[in-house]
């Protein structure tokens, strides 16, 4: 139950009464130290649009009124009103509604949305770079599909630019055989070259030309490149499935997809009049928004934003979508706002479909600087994942070493590593930088990954010790609230669903994070208060249980939202 959308909706109905067109804002808070929902504002805008404020509170207070679910409604000063809720009218809801999937959870209108993430460029393992754009991008999935919209993942893969010809001149200078290369010997062919282009001239115009050649769908250029695209697609698989990512081969539309629609794109915005050729060089110019951007080289090449350009018009016209989310980290903070207003001023999308670009800070290390080896190298995301586990396995399982095999203890701490890697980035803010620390994050307290998986598995064995389960639980016990810790469980309970409705709206985790957080933290004070399993009292004892369930109910979805593995035992 969305008990704000219905304060928001009676809030919107008395505007619209008093006739007042103007947006403003106001705030409604869950302020549990002097009320269940607070609203804020509402002295503010009748000040300003000169009516009586008592008047208009008085009427937003009648309203409220009529909803059985609250008991009293008042106002403090200046003009805040506070509202409470009935603890008979919180069971009824919470028995109800726990019962039904995901809480009921559902989005009113079905978006169909393309989701564009993870993207690698190719040639490259994937490295720390990248573990924003691919979680955050798959959480953003999940939790939109679980809102009931459609989605298309897109995996843009970086599969089309000149360090195709970069390589590919290299392999043919040193006559290497693709066919036994790895991403290990492609990723020292890629350093190698890279270094040789920029010193040598002489090897950088014939890098120029294969990568022309290659664009002009050269049979040799193109037998290689294909080899160095499945080596990676095939790498990076394995780093998806480690991390729990569902993105596959059907997912990936990388740049290359779009070659044969460039020239096309090219002329028509010229011929828009939104594009010109300045000598050789094609650009778009925009002076309103002060920026120029290349779309064609003077050899003929084409960019990564002809593609991107060429990339929105398809989408549109092939999946009529009515939003298309990036994730990609800040630095194209501009480039994309100055992609999506071409599109849009050549009209190949409607101007009502949103192009959102969703954009994150950096990972840094304890010095607060980009996260690098020492070297200045990119940190690999294999690396940091094998790094994660073996911490986990030392901290934890060393006393476990004589009784659980090898096996199952890799098994558990992979789980519990990506648990924990994956939490770090989601807990933060997105638009923030933040410092990766891998003792911190591992830890079974704090706002961490293991902290949750924890509850999850002391929730399930405290059940399975009172012979019972969590959807058994749910369905055929009764909740009723018996102290002060249960009411404010139960009123979090409540605000799940804004929680979720918020983080979709945003697209942002960390409130989920914090929110599961919050939530586990009051498990613990109420498991630690009173020993369920010995309770007489059997409705009592049911109804505890109950509350149990649910909170593991929401842990698990939560967690599904997250991508993180959940462990049914330790
Ligand atoms: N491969 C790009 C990079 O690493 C990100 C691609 C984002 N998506 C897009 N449609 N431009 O920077």
């Amino acid at each position: 139950m969305n008990i704000k959308n219905i304060i928001k909706k009676e809030i919107k109905k008395i505007l619209k009464k008093y006739n007042i067109k103007k947006k403003y804002k106001y705030n409604i808070k869950n302020n549990y130290k002097f009320s269940d929902y607070q609203i804020y504002g509402i002295i503010n805008i009748s000040n300003k649009e000169n009516i009586n404020k008592k008047k208009i509170i008085f009427n937003l207070i009648k309203n409220l009124k009529k909803y059985k679910i609250f008991k009293k409604i008042n106002t403090i000063k200046p003009g805040i009103i506070n509202i409470y809720i009935k603890k008979k009218e919180i069971e009824k809801i919470i028995n109800k509604k726990s019962k039904i999937k995901n809480f009921g959870i559902k989005n009113k209108k079905k978006n169909k949305i393309i989701i564009d993430y993870s993207s690698p460029n190719i040639s490259k393992e994937m490295h720390i770079g990248h573990l924003r754009s691919t979680i955050l991008g798959d959480c953003i999935s999940n939790i939109s599909y679980l809102l009931g919209d459609k989605i298309i993942k897109m995996n843009h893969i970086g599969d089309w630019g000149n360090q195709f010809g970069i390589i590919i001149t290299w392999i043919k200078k040193n006559k290497i055989n693709i066919n036994k290369c790895n991403i290990k010997k492609l990723e020292k062919i890629y350093k190698k070259s890279q270094l040789m282009f920029l010193k040598n001239k002489n090897f950088a115009k014939k890098c120029r030309k294969n990568t022309l050649k290659l664009q002009n769908n050269n049979k040799n250029n193109i037998y290689i490149w294909k080899k160095i695209i499945n080596i990676n697609i095939l790498e990076n698989e394995k780093i998806y499935k480690k991390l729990n990512i569902k993105l596959s081969k059907k997912n990936i539309f990388g740049e290359s997809y779009y070659k044969n629609k460039l020239k096309y794109i090219v002329k028509d915005l010229i011929k828009k009049n939104i594009a010109i050729k300045d000598k050789k060089t094609i650009l778009i110019k925009n002076k309103k928004n002060n920026f120029n951007i290349i779309i064609q080289k003077k050899d003929g090449a084409y960019l990564y934003s002809t593609i991107d350009i060429a990339c929105i018009k398809y989408r549109y016209k092939k999946y009529k979508i009515n939003k298309i989310i990036y994730l990609t980290d800040i630095r194209q903070k501009e480039y994309m706002k100055n992609i999506f207003l071409i599109t849009k001023k050549a009209k190949y999308i409607p101007k009502k479909i949103k192009l959102i670009h969703y954009y994150f800070g950096n990972i840094l290390n304890k010095n607060k600087k980009p996260f690098k080896t020492r070297k200045g190298k990119n940190i690999k995301l294999k690396k940091i994942i094998k790094k994660t586990i073996k911490y986990i396995k030392k901290k934890y399982f060393k006393k476990y070493k004589y009784i659980y095999n090898k096996q199952k203890i890799y098994r558990i701490s992979k789980k519990i590593a990506i648990g924990a890697i994956k939490y770090m980035d989601l807990s933060k803010k997105r638009t923030k930088n933040y410092i990766f620390n891998f003792k911190k994050i591992i830890l079974l307290k704090n706002n961490t990954g293991p902290y949750i998986q924890y509850a999850y598995t002391r929730i399930l064995s405290l059940l399975k010790k009172n012979n019972t389960n969590i959807t058994k639980c749910i369905l055929n016990n009764n909740f009723y609230i018996s102290n002060k810790i249960e009411l404010i469980i139960s009123k979090k309970i409540l605000n799940f669903e804004e929680i979720i409705k918020k983080s979709y709206k945003n697209g942002t985790t960390h409130e989920i994070c914090k929110y599961l957080y919050n939530l586990t933290i009051y498990f613990s004070k109420f498991y630690e208060l009173e020993n369920i399993y010995n309770l007489k009292n059997i409705k009592k004892k049911k109804s505890k249980l109950k509350l149990i369930s649910i909170i593991g109910k929401i842990i698990k979805i939560s967690l599904y939202i997250l991508g993180i593995p959940i462990l049914k035992n330790i």
